[in-house]
Protein backbone atom coordinates (compact mmCIF):
# COMPACT_ATOMS: atom_id res chain seq x y z
CA UNK A 1 0.00 0.00 0.00
CA UNK A 2 1.36 3.30 -1.11
CA UNK A 3 1.48 6.17 2.13
CA UNK A 4 3.48 8.64 0.50
CA UNK A 5 1.08 11.51 0.82
CA UNK A 6 0.06 10.23 4.40
CA UNK A 7 3.49 10.31 5.37
CA UNK A 8 4.41 13.50 4.76
CA UNK A 9 1.38 14.97 6.04
CA UNK A 10 1.98 13.12 9.26
CA UNK A 11 5.44 14.85 9.17
CA UNK A 12 4.20 18.48 8.65
CA UNK A 13 1.47 17.42 11.41
CA UNK A 14 4.33 16.49 13.95
CA UNK A 15 5.41 20.40 13.44
CA UNK A 16 2.23 21.58 14.80
CA UNK A 17 0.81 19.26 17.27
CA UNK A 18 1.75 16.72 20.03
CA UNK A 19 2.38 13.60 18.67
CA UNK A 20 1.20 14.64 15.72
CA UNK A 21 -2.55 14.64 16.13
CA UNK A 22 -5.72 15.88 17.72
CA UNK A 23 -6.79 13.22 19.30
CA UNK A 24 -4.28 10.25 21.05
CA UNK A 25 -5.63 6.87 19.56
CA UNK A 26 -5.48 8.49 16.31
CA UNK A 27 -1.64 8.92 16.00
CA UNK A 28 -1.81 4.25 15.14
CA UNK A 29 0.91 3.93 18.23
CA UNK A 30 -0.06 0.54 19.43
CA UNK A 31 -0.03 -1.04 15.65
CA UNK A 32 3.00 1.28 14.61
CA UNK A 33 2.93 2.82 11.33
CA UNK A 34 2.03 6.19 9.79
CA UNK A 35 -1.53 7.01 10.54
CA UNK A 36 -3.72 7.55 7.32
CA UNK A 37 -4.61 11.26 6.18
CA UNK A 38 -8.34 10.94 5.23
CA UNK A 39 -9.92 12.65 2.79
CA UNK A 40 -13.27 11.34 1.80
CA UNK A 41 -15.89 9.16 2.86
CA UNK A 42 -19.22 7.85 1.12
CA UNK A 43 -21.14 4.79 2.66
CA UNK A 44 -19.09 2.54 4.00
CA UNK A 45 -15.67 3.68 2.28
CA UNK A 46 -13.45 5.89 3.04
CA UNK A 47 -10.09 6.90 0.56
CA UNK A 48 -6.61 8.40 2.07
CA UNK A 49 -4.34 11.38 0.57
CA UNK A 50 -2.82 8.50 -1.64
CA UNK A 51 -6.15 7.36 -3.10
CA UNK A 52 -6.45 4.11 -1.60
CA UNK A 53 -9.79 2.67 -0.98
CA UNK A 54 -10.61 1.02 2.45
CA UNK A 55 -14.18 -0.49 4.06
CA UNK A 56 -14.29 1.54 7.11
CA UNK A 57 -15.49 -0.74 10.27
CA UNK A 58 -14.22 2.16 12.83
CA UNK A 59 -16.95 4.87 11.78
CA UNK A 60 -14.94 7.80 13.33
CA UNK A 61 -15.41 5.28 16.60
CA UNK A 62 -19.24 5.21 16.42
CA UNK A 63 -21.29 8.30 15.70
CA UNK A 64 -21.25 6.80 11.71
CA UNK A 65 -24.35 4.19 12.41
CA UNK A 66 -25.87 5.53 8.51
CA UNK A 67 -22.01 5.64 7.03
CA UNK A 68 -20.27 8.59 5.62
CA UNK A 69 -21.96 11.39 3.67
CA UNK A 70 -25.31 9.84 4.21
CA UNK A 71 -27.88 11.86 1.79
CA UNK A 72 -30.57 12.95 4.79
CA UNK A 73 -28.04 14.42 7.20
CA UNK A 74 -26.00 16.36 4.09
CA UNK A 75 -29.07 17.95 3.57
CA UNK A 76 -30.26 18.61 6.65
CA UNK A 77 -26.59 20.65 7.38
CA UNK A 78 -26.46 22.43 4.22
CA UNK A 79 -30.45 23.73 5.20
CA UNK A 80 -29.17 24.46 8.15
CA UNK A 81 -26.20 26.52 7.24
CA UNK A 82 -27.92 28.46 4.56
CA UNK A 83 -29.53 30.68 7.89
CA UNK A 84 -25.98 30.92 9.37
CA UNK A 85 -24.22 28.34 12.07
CA UNK A 86 -24.76 29.84 15.34
CA UNK A 87 -26.64 32.48 17.33
CA UNK A 88 -25.62 31.63 21.05
CA UNK A 89 -29.86 31.33 21.01
CA UNK A 90 -32.38 29.38 21.50
CA UNK A 91 -33.58 28.00 18.22
CA UNK A 92 -35.62 25.59 16.12
CA UNK A 93 -33.23 22.75 15.82
CA UNK A 94 -32.44 22.56 19.68
CA UNK A 95 -36.47 21.90 20.06
CA UNK A 96 -36.57 19.33 16.89
CA UNK A 97 -33.85 17.14 18.16
CA UNK A 98 -34.84 17.70 21.67
CA UNK A 99 -38.25 16.49 21.32
CA UNK A 100 -37.48 13.53 18.93
CA UNK A 101 -35.56 12.44 21.46
CA UNK A 102 -37.35 12.98 24.65
CA UNK A 103 -40.81 11.25 22.90
CA UNK A 104 -38.72 7.92 21.55
CA UNK A 105 -36.80 7.46 24.96
CA UNK A 106 -38.94 5.92 27.63
CA UNK A 107 -35.87 6.48 30.24
CA UNK A 108 -35.55 10.59 30.32
CA UNK A 109 -37.61 13.53 30.82
CA UNK A 110 -35.50 16.39 29.99
CA UNK A 111 -31.87 16.91 28.10
CA UNK A 112 -29.28 19.49 28.06
CA UNK A 113 -26.84 19.60 24.79
CA UNK A 114 -23.20 19.77 25.03
CA UNK A 115 -20.43 19.84 22.17
CA UNK A 116 -18.74 16.37 23.52
CA UNK A 117 -19.36 13.34 25.07
CA UNK A 118 -16.55 14.41 27.40
CA UNK A 119 -18.33 17.36 28.40
CA UNK A 120 -21.40 15.61 28.44
CA UNK A 121 -20.34 12.86 31.25
CA UNK A 122 -18.51 15.68 33.48
CA UNK A 123 -21.63 17.59 33.47
CA UNK A 124 -23.53 13.96 34.30
CA UNK A 125 -20.89 14.06 37.20
CA UNK A 126 -21.30 17.75 38.53
CA UNK A 127 -25.10 17.01 38.64
CA UNK A 128 -24.63 13.94 40.62
CA UNK A 129 -22.82 15.61 43.33
CA UNK A 130 -24.88 18.72 42.85
CA UNK A 131 -28.35 16.63 43.90
CA UNK A 132 -26.75 14.30 46.24
CA UNK A 133 -24.41 16.51 48.21
CA UNK A 134 -21.90 14.38 47.76
CA UNK A 135 -18.22 14.26 46.96
CA UNK A 136 -17.14 10.85 45.75
CA UNK A 137 -17.80 8.28 42.47
CA UNK A 138 -17.51 4.78 41.72
CA UNK A 139 -16.37 4.24 38.26
CA UNK A 140 -15.19 0.79 36.95
CA UNK A 141 -11.66 -0.12 35.36
CA UNK A 142 -11.87 -0.50 31.84
CA UNK A 143 -14.65 1.86 31.43
CA UNK A 144 -14.13 4.87 29.83
CA UNK A 145 -16.11 8.31 30.04
CA UNK A 146 -13.56 10.68 28.55
CA UNK A 147 -10.67 13.22 29.60
CA UNK A 148 -13.34 14.37 32.97
CA UNK A 149 -10.90 14.59 35.68
CA UNK A 150 -11.77 12.67 37.97
CA UNK A 151 -12.99 10.24 35.48
CA UNK A 152 -9.54 9.68 34.06
CA UNK A 153 -8.63 6.98 36.81
CA UNK A 154 -8.10 3.42 36.74
CA UNK A 155 -7.69 0.09 39.17
CA UNK A 156 -4.91 -0.46 41.23
CA UNK A 157 -4.85 -3.71 43.06
CA UNK A 158 -6.98 -4.73 45.55
CA UNK A 159 -10.79 -4.68 45.79
CA UNK A 160 -11.95 -0.62 46.47
CA UNK A 161 -8.82 1.53 45.20
CA UNK A 162 -9.24 5.04 45.53
CA UNK A 163 -7.90 6.20 42.22
CA UNK A 164 -4.70 7.58 41.31
CA UNK A 165 -4.81 9.29 37.51
CA UNK A 166 -3.80 7.47 34.69
CA UNK A 167 -3.02 11.08 33.44
CA UNK A 168 -0.39 13.77 34.08
CA UNK A 169 -1.78 17.46 35.39
CA UNK A 170 -4.98 15.73 37.12
CA UNK A 171 -4.61 16.72 41.09
CA UNK A 172 -4.07 13.67 43.37
CA UNK A 173 -6.84 15.11 45.33
CA UNK A 174 -9.10 14.96 42.24
CA UNK A 175 -8.37 11.09 41.60
CA UNK A 176 -9.14 10.52 45.51
CA UNK A 177 -12.97 11.59 44.95
CA UNK A 178 -13.01 8.12 42.57
CA UNK A 179 -13.32 4.81 43.82
CA UNK A 180 -12.42 2.35 41.29
CA UNK A 181 -13.58 -1.07 40.96
CA UNK A 182 -13.28 -4.14 38.82
CA UNK A 183 -16.74 -4.66 36.75
CA UNK A 184 -19.18 -7.67 36.98
CA UNK A 185 -18.15 -8.02 40.86
CA UNK A 186 -21.33 -7.28 43.47
CA UNK A 187 -18.67 -7.89 46.80
CA UNK A 188 -16.41 -4.93 45.42
CA UNK A 189 -19.29 -2.78 45.17
CA UNK A 190 -20.83 -3.55 48.28
CA UNK A 191 -17.67 -3.08 50.56
CA UNK A 192 -17.34 0.08 48.63
CA UNK A 193 -20.49 1.36 49.52
CA UNK A 194 -20.22 0.76 53.53
CA UNK A 195 -16.69 1.67 53.65
CA UNK A 196 -17.90 5.31 51.95
CA UNK A 197 -21.26 5.12 53.05
CA UNK A 198 -22.88 8.69 52.86
CA UNK A 199 -20.27 9.81 50.29
CA UNK A 200 -20.84 8.19 46.85
CA UNK A 201 -22.86 10.73 44.94
CA UNK A 202 -23.02 7.64 41.75
CA UNK A 203 -21.94 4.86 40.26
CA UNK A 204 -20.63 5.53 36.61
CA UNK A 205 -20.79 2.84 34.42
CA UNK A 206 -20.63 1.97 30.24
CA UNK A 207 -23.22 -0.48 30.90
CA UNK A 208 -22.16 -1.78 27.40
CA UNK A 209 -18.43 -1.07 28.28
CA UNK A 210 -16.31 -0.94 25.00
CA UNK A 211 -13.75 1.08 25.15
CA UNK A 212 -11.24 -1.23 26.43
CA UNK A 213 -12.27 -4.79 24.41
CA UNK A 214 -16.26 -4.87 24.36
CA UNK A 215 -16.58 -6.02 28.41
CA UNK A 216 -20.47 -7.44 27.86
CA UNK A 217 -21.51 -7.50 31.39
CA UNK A 218 -24.99 -9.87 32.60
CA UNK A 219 -28.14 -8.20 33.31
CA UNK A 220 -28.00 -9.38 36.94
CA UNK A 221 -24.76 -7.26 37.42
CA UNK A 222 -26.80 -4.23 35.83
CA UNK A 223 -29.89 -4.63 37.99
CA UNK A 224 -27.97 -5.28 41.13
CA UNK A 225 -26.35 -1.79 40.41
CA UNK A 226 -29.77 -0.43 39.72
CA UNK A 227 -30.72 -1.89 43.29
CA UNK A 228 -28.01 -0.80 45.51
CA UNK A 229 -27.74 2.60 44.25
CA UNK A 230 -31.73 3.04 44.88
CA UNK A 231 -31.67 1.51 48.70
CA UNK A 232 -28.27 3.72 49.60
CA UNK A 233 -29.53 7.48 47.67
CA UNK A 234 -26.52 7.31 45.14
CA UNK A 235 -27.57 8.20 41.14
CA UNK A 236 -27.08 5.10 39.14
CA UNK A 237 -24.91 7.03 35.63
CA UNK A 238 -25.31 5.53 32.66
CA UNK A 239 -22.74 6.62 30.08
CA UNK A 240 -24.43 6.14 26.67
CA UNK A 241 -22.18 7.84 24.57
CA UNK A 242 -21.13 4.93 22.55
CA UNK A 243 -24.50 2.07 23.63
CA UNK A 244 -26.83 5.30 23.27
CA UNK A 245 -28.76 5.13 19.66
CA UNK A 246 -26.79 1.96 18.82
CA UNK A 247 -27.79 -0.74 21.54
CA UNK A 248 -31.40 0.46 19.75
CA UNK A 249 -32.86 3.60 19.91
CA UNK A 250 -33.47 3.70 23.78
CA UNK A 251 -29.64 2.53 24.21
CA UNK A 252 -28.44 -0.27 26.70
CA UNK A 253 -31.25 1.41 29.38
CA UNK A 254 -33.78 0.32 26.73
CA UNK A 255 -31.99 -2.97 25.98
CA UNK A 256 -31.54 -4.21 29.73
CA UNK A 257 -34.96 -2.39 30.83
CA UNK A 258 -33.07 -0.70 33.49
CA UNK A 259 -34.17 3.23 34.55
CA UNK A 260 -30.72 5.24 35.06
CA UNK A 261 -30.98 8.58 37.07
CA UNK A 262 -28.53 10.04 34.33
CA UNK A 263 -27.76 8.75 30.78
CA UNK A 264 -24.82 11.08 28.74
CA UNK A 265 -25.09 10.90 25.05
CA UNK A 266 -22.31 11.46 22.51
CA UNK A 267 -21.46 10.37 19.24
CA UNK A 268 -24.56 9.02 16.65
CA UNK A 269 -26.85 11.94 18.39
CA UNK A 270 -24.64 14.54 16.46
CA UNK A 271 -25.15 12.86 12.89
CA UNK A 272 -21.28 13.13 12.94
CA UNK A 273 -21.01 16.69 14.20
CA UNK A 274 -19.72 17.21 17.29
CA UNK A 275 -22.58 17.32 20.29
CA UNK A 276 -23.03 15.45 23.58
CA UNK A 277 -26.06 15.64 25.96
CA UNK A 278 -26.89 14.41 28.90
CA UNK A 279 -30.49 13.55 30.34
CA UNK A 280 -32.63 12.55 33.45
CA UNK A 281 -35.83 13.18 34.93
CA UNK A 282 -37.57 16.50 35.35
CA UNK A 283 -36.61 16.45 38.88
CA UNK A 284 -33.15 15.57 38.47
CA UNK A 285 -32.74 17.98 35.68
CA UNK A 286 -34.45 20.82 37.55
CA UNK A 287 -31.04 21.12 39.02
CA UNK A 288 -29.45 22.53 36.50
CA UNK A 289 -28.63 26.19 35.43
CA UNK A 290 -30.91 28.09 35.41
CA UNK A 291 -33.39 26.07 36.48
CA UNK A 292 -31.21 25.23 39.54
CA UNK A 293 -28.30 25.84 41.45
CA UNK A 294 -25.75 23.29 39.13
CA UNK A 295 -24.04 25.75 37.06
CA UNK A 296 -23.21 24.35 32.73
CA UNK A 297 -22.99 25.95 30.06
CA UNK A 298 -21.60 26.28 26.70
CA UNK A 299 -21.09 28.99 23.74
CA UNK A 300 -21.85 26.36 20.99
CA UNK A 301 -23.92 24.10 22.82
CA UNK A 302 -27.28 22.95 20.86
CA UNK A 303 -25.54 23.77 17.92
CA UNK A 304 -28.16 24.28 14.96
CA UNK A 305 -25.71 22.67 12.19
CA UNK A 306 -25.29 19.71 14.74
CA UNK A 307 -28.70 19.61 16.23
CA UNK A 308 -29.67 19.69 12.33
CA UNK A 309 -27.51 16.54 11.68
CA UNK A 310 -28.28 14.90 14.81
CA UNK A 311 -32.29 14.90 14.06
CA UNK A 312 -31.96 13.48 10.50
CA UNK A 313 -29.45 10.63 11.91
CA UNK A 314 -32.26 9.85 14.62
CA UNK A 315 -34.70 10.16 12.38
CA UNK A 316 -33.05 7.66 10.02
CA UNK A 317 -33.07 5.33 13.30
CA UNK A 318 -36.46 5.28 14.29
CA UNK A 319 -37.93 4.32 10.38
CA UNK A 320 -39.46 0.46 11.61
CA UNK A 321 -36.45 -2.29 11.55
CA UNK A 322 -33.48 -0.24 11.71
CA UNK A 323 -31.62 -1.94 14.45
CA UNK A 324 -32.69 -5.41 13.56
CA UNK A 325 -31.27 -5.14 10.40
CA UNK A 326 -28.07 -3.81 11.60
CA UNK A 327 -27.94 -6.57 14.17
CA UNK A 328 -28.20 -9.73 11.83
CA UNK A 329 -25.90 -7.99 8.93
CA UNK A 330 -23.30 -7.82 11.85
CA UNK A 331 -24.04 -11.15 13.12
CA UNK A 332 -23.80 -12.92 9.47
CA UNK A 333 -20.68 -11.18 8.82
CA UNK A 334 -19.22 -12.35 12.41
CA UNK A 335 -20.45 -16.30 12.06
CA UNK A 336 -18.89 -16.10 8.45
CA UNK A 337 -15.25 -15.23 9.86
CA UNK A 338 -15.54 -17.11 13.00
CA UNK A 339 -16.44 -20.42 11.09
CA UNK A 340 -13.86 -19.69 9.20
CA UNK A 341 -10.72 -19.16 12.45
CA UNK A 342 -12.89 -22.55 14.24
CA UNK A 343 -12.03 -24.63 10.90
CA UNK A 344 -8.71 -23.05 11.77
CA UNK A 345 -8.11 -24.01 15.49
CA UNK A 346 -7.70 -20.19 15.80
CA UNK A 347 -7.36 -18.76 18.98
CA UNK A 348 -9.88 -16.54 18.09
CA UNK A 349 -13.09 -14.75 18.94
CA UNK A 350 -15.40 -12.04 18.13
CA UNK A 351 -17.60 -10.26 20.61
CA UNK A 352 -20.74 -8.78 19.62
CA UNK A 353 -23.19 -6.37 20.94
CA UNK A 354 -26.10 -5.15 18.34
CA UNK A 355 -23.67 -3.56 15.63
CA UNK A 356 -20.66 -3.06 17.66
CA UNK A 357 -17.66 -6.09 17.50
CA UNK A 358 -14.78 -6.52 18.83
CA UNK A 359 -11.66 -9.17 18.32
CA UNK A 360 -10.23 -10.68 21.24
CA UNK A 361 -7.35 -13.20 20.50
CA UNK A 362 -8.70 -15.89 22.80
CA UNK A 363 -11.05 -18.56 22.81
CA UNK A 364 -13.01 -17.56 26.09
CA UNK A 365 -16.57 -17.10 25.70
CA UNK A 366 -17.19 -14.28 28.09
CA UNK A 367 -14.51 -11.39 28.97
CA UNK A 368 -16.10 -9.18 31.41
CA UNK A 369 -13.11 -7.39 33.38
CA UNK A 370 -10.26 -5.82 31.61
CA UNK A 371 -7.78 -8.18 33.79
CA UNK A 372 -9.07 -11.10 31.63
CA UNK A 373 -7.64 -9.86 28.83
CA UNK A 374 -4.22 -10.38 28.07
CA UNK A 375 -1.86 -7.81 27.02
CA UNK A 376 0.31 -10.49 25.29
CA UNK A 377 -2.67 -10.80 22.74
CA UNK A 378 -2.19 -7.26 21.25
CA UNK A 379 0.55 -8.49 19.23
CA UNK A 380 -2.00 -10.79 17.42
CA UNK A 381 -4.13 -7.46 16.50
CA UNK A 382 -1.01 -5.66 15.27
CA UNK A 383 -0.10 -7.81 12.47
CA UNK A 384 -4.31 -8.50 11.81
CA UNK A 385 -4.34 -4.59 11.17
CA UNK A 386 -1.71 -4.54 8.95
CA UNK A 387 -2.44 -7.05 7.04
CA UNK A 388 -6.78 -5.67 6.65
CA UNK A 389 -4.84 -2.50 5.56
CA UNK A 390 -3.31 -4.08 2.91
CA UNK A 391 -6.44 -5.66 1.84
CA UNK A 392 -8.47 -2.05 1.79
CA UNK A 393 -10.33 -3.14 5.48
CA UNK A 394 -10.13 -0.16 7.86
CA UNK A 395 -10.25 -1.11 11.52
CA UNK A 396 -9.67 1.83 14.31
CA UNK A 397 -5.31 1.57 15.39
CA UNK A 398 -6.07 -0.29 18.60
CA UNK A 399 -6.86 -3.87 19.56
CA UNK A 400 -8.84 -2.59 22.50
CA UNK A 401 -11.18 -1.05 20.55
CA UNK A 402 -14.05 -2.28 18.92
CA UNK A 403 -15.56 -1.61 15.76
CA UNK A 404 -18.91 -0.20 14.09
CA UNK A 405 -21.28 -1.59 11.00
CA UNK A 406 -23.51 0.67 9.94
CA UNK A 407 -26.31 0.84 7.99
CA UNK A 408 -23.95 1.38 4.67
CA UNK A 409 -22.03 -1.67 4.99
CA UNK A 410 -24.00 -3.42 2.20
CA UNK A 411 -23.74 -7.49 1.71
CA UNK A 412 -21.50 -7.22 -0.54
CA UNK A 413 -19.18 -5.07 1.19
CA UNK A 414 -19.15 -7.35 4.53
CA UNK A 415 -18.86 -10.21 1.97
CA UNK A 416 -15.72 -9.04 0.69
CA UNK A 417 -14.59 -7.75 4.15
CA UNK A 418 -15.48 -11.31 5.27
CA UNK A 419 -12.99 -12.90 2.76
CA UNK A 420 -9.61 -9.88 3.78
CA UNK A 421 -10.39 -11.12 7.31
CA UNK A 422 -10.08 -14.84 6.36
CA UNK A 423 -6.46 -14.43 4.70
CA UNK A 424 -5.14 -11.50 7.09
CA UNK A 425 -5.62 -13.82 10.57
CA UNK A 426 -3.87 -17.16 7.98
CA UNK A 427 -1.11 -14.73 7.79
CA UNK A 428 -1.13 -13.33 11.72
CA UNK A 429 -1.54 -16.99 12.67
CA UNK A 430 1.54 -17.13 10.81
CA UNK A 431 3.82 -14.36 11.32
CA UNK A 432 3.05 -14.58 15.48
CA UNK A 433 4.06 -17.90 15.40
CA UNK A 434 6.93 -17.55 14.19
CA UNK A 435 7.99 -14.40 15.86
C1 LIG B 1 -18.31 5.83 26.78
C2 LIG B 1 -17.68 7.12 26.42
N1 LIG B 1 -17.87 8.20 27.20
C3 LIG B 1 -17.32 9.39 26.90
C4 LIG B 1 -16.55 9.55 25.78
C5 LIG B 1 -15.98 10.88 25.45
O1 LIG B 1 -16.59 11.39 24.30
P1 LIG B 1 -15.84 12.50 23.42
O2 LIG B 1 -14.68 11.82 22.78
O3 LIG B 1 -16.90 12.96 22.46
O4 LIG B 1 -15.42 13.58 24.35
C6 LIG B 1 -16.31 8.46 24.94
C7 LIG B 1 -15.46 8.59 23.75
O5 LIG B 1 -15.11 7.66 23.08
C8 LIG B 1 -16.89 7.21 25.26
O6 LIG B 1 -16.69 6.13 24.51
Amino acid sequence: MIKVNSEKLFQKAHKLFPGGVNSPVRAFKSVGGTPLFITKGDGCKIWDADGNEFIDFCCSWGPLILGHNNQPIRNAIVEAVDNGTTFGTPTVQENTLGDLILSNHRFIERIRFVSSGTEAAMSALRLARGVTGRNKVIKFDGCYHGHVDALLVKAGSGLATLGTSTSAGVPASFAQETIVLPLNNKDAVRKAISDYKNDIACIAIEPIPANNGLLIQGNEFLQFLREICTENGILLFFDEVISGFRMGFEGAAGYYNIQPDLIAFGKIIGGGMPVGAYASSEKVMNHVSPAGPVYQAGTLSGNPVAMAAGAAALKECLKPNFYSKLEAKTSQFIDSILSFSKSKNYQFNIHQMGSIFWLAFSDKIAIRKSSEIDPESMSYFTVLHRELLNRGIYLGPSGFEVGFISEAHTEKDLLKAAEAFKEALDITFKTVKKD
